[in-house]
C-alpha cells in the first residue's frame, strides 16, 4: 500500500492502491479471491471494470516483484 509506483498509478486512475493491484491481477490472468469483512472494501474490490492499466503500467508493476513468498512454494511442496 505504501509503494510509490502503485500510488502514482492509483492517483492517475483515481483509484485505490488495492484496486490497482486487483486490476493488475485481472489483466495479467491471475485468479484472485479478494476477501474483506468491510462492506466498502467488498464494493471497491469489485469496482475494477471502468478503467484499464496501460502496457507501461503493467510493466512497471511487474518490475516490483522481489521474488519473495508469503506461502509454500508449489514446485517444492512436501506433503
Ligand atoms: N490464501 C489462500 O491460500 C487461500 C486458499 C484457498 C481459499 N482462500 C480463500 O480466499 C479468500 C481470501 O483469502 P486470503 O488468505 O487472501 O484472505 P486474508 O488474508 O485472510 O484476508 C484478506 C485481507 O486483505 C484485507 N483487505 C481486503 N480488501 C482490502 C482493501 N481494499 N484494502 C486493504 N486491505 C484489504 C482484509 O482486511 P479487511 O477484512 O479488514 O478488509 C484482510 O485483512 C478467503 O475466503 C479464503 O478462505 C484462500
Amino acid at each position: 500500500m505504501q509503494e510509490q509506483a502503485l500510488q502514482t498509478i492509483a492517483e492517475h486512475h483515481n483509484k485505490s492502491v488495492a484496486q490497482i493491484v486487483l486490476r493488475w491481477q485481472f489483466q495479467t490472468g491471475w485468479a484472485t479471491i479478494p476477501k474483506s469483512i468491510r462492506p466498502e472494501r467488498i464494493q471497491s474490490n469489485a469496482d475494477l471494470f471502468d478503467f484499464t492499466l496501460t502496457d507501461e503500467e503493467i510493466t512497471t508493476i511487474n518490475t516490483l516483484d522481489q521474488h519473495k513468498r508469503v506461502g509454500p512454494d508449489p514446485d517444492n511442496f512436501n506433503f
